[in-house]
């Protein structure tokens, strides 16, 4: 049993009843806080389950860690890390799955399922599907060559999902403006932006996200003007004018499967491979531009600021203590 206590292992499920109403009563806290210890009295052995799981996925699928990590981002923006990108169309729910960034692009659900399915085995009805994907992405990260850090947990999973708030992710056609709003919206500055893009390190895009850029900038018939011709060139081979919209390239050309800094190196080489990744250095006057500098100059600064970042992303709007549920099956809502 843990000692009762403000110590740094007072924080449990146990405990959500107990102390933390009491806490929240005697102090007036509006939201309980996550913890990196969440799970040691109830699921000791999450981050070891996890991490088999996504090893073995990892053999017949080398792409699988960027998608993980990707599913975590778009959950936690779209109305807080709850879990609500893994609701399938119901009765009751209409399927983020299916909006316009996720369509055809949001990947790994099965490998989300197997993780839950492990999980259910070893201690039944304690994590919550909201909590996989943080540990996933930090776990995707880790093998991948990047940064560690210890990833708060003791969310819970929402009942609801909201196709419309799904539509409104951040878009790769988005300018620097709209991507700091967006950001902002959700409590994140600049230098999260910057650092948090830079998880296209690793993973693929479709030549439909790219085309654009290649032949038809802004409708002007024309390149987009800051990319740089060679790797223009080098795209348009891949993805060719009335080509397979779907067809997959890699998003950091040098080292595609390994979570390194080369991502800001390629920006400043205007090789950035998104619309969205170039503005941070391109647009005039960016306040992101510095940022981009510093992280090309310095891996152990985009690491360090890239695994704040993720907990920052992983703190948006969360459901603690009492709110929401622990799923049973992340596809649909309890009872539902
Ligand atoms: C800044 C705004 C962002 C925009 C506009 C954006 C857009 C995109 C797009 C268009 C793709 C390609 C999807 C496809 O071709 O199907 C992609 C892939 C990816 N994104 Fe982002 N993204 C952003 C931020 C982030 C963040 C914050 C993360 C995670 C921390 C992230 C992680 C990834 C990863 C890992 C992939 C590759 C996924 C895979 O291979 O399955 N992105 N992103
Ligand atoms: C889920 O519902 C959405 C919105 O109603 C629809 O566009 C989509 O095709 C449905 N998907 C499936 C697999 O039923
Ligand atoms: C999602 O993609 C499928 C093709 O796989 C397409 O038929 C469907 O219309 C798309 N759904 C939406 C809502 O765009
Ligand atoms: C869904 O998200 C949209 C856009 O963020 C928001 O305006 C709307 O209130 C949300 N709907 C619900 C039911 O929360
Ligand atoms: C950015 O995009 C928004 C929305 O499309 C637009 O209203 C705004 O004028 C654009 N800002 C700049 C600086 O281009
Ligand atoms: C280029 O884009 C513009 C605006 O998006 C569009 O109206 C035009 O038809 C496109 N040109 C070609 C050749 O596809
Ligand atoms: C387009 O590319 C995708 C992804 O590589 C592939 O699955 C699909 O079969 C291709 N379609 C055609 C018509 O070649």
């Amino acid at each position: 049993m843990a000692p009762l206590g403000v110590s740094s292992t007072s924080c449990g499920p146990r405990l959500a009843a107990v102390l933390l109403l009491a806490v929240t009563a005697v102090l007036g806290l509006g939201a309980a806080q996550l913890c990196d210890e969440y799970y040691d009295q109830t699921c000791p052995d999450v981050h070891r389950i996890v991490r088999r799981v996504l090893k073995k996925a990892h053999e017949a699928d080398v792409r699988i860690y960027a998608s993980l990590t990707r599913l975590h981002f778009h959950d936690c923006f779209v109305q807080g890390c709850d879990g609500s990108i893994l609701l399938d169309n119901s009765s009751s729910i209409v399927s983020e799955k299916f909006a316009r960034p996720n369509n055809n692009s949001a990947r790994g659900y099965p490998v989300v399922d197997a993780v839950k399915a492990a999980l259910e085995e070893a201690c039944p009805g304690v994590v919550s599907c909201a909590d996989i994907l943080a540990i996933a992405a930090k776990i995707s990260v880790e093998l991948s060559g990047g940064p560690r850090w210890r990833v708060p947990l003791g969310r819970r999973d929402g009942t609801t999902a909201n196709i419309t708030a799904a539509n409104n992710l951040p878009s790769p056609f988005d300018n620097l403006t709209t991507l700091q709003q967006k950001f902002g919206a959700v409590g994140l500055d600049d230098t999260d932006l910057v650092a948090l893009s830079g998880a296209h390190t690793f993973g693929r895009v479709q030549c439909q996200f790219v085309t654009a850029r290649l032949y038809n900038f802004s409708g002007t018939n024309r390149p987009d003007p800051t990319l740089d011709r060679g790797y223009r060139a080098f795209l348009a081979l891949r993805c060719p004018r009335d080509g397979n919209a779907s067809a997959l390239n890699d998003l950091d050309p040098t080292t595609p499967d390994t979570f390194d800094n080369n991502y800001y190196a390629n920006i400043e080489a205007r090789r950035g491979t998104l619309q969205s990744d170039q503005e941070l250095l391109s647009t005039p006057g960016a306040a992101t531009a510095p940022i981009v500098g510093r992280f090309a100059g310095s891996q152990k600064a985009f690491f360090k600021s890239f695994a704040r970042s993720m907990i920052n992303m992983g703190n948006i709007q969360v459901l603690t203590g009492t709110q929401g549920e622990i799923r049973k099956n992340c596809r649909v809502v309890n009872g539902g």
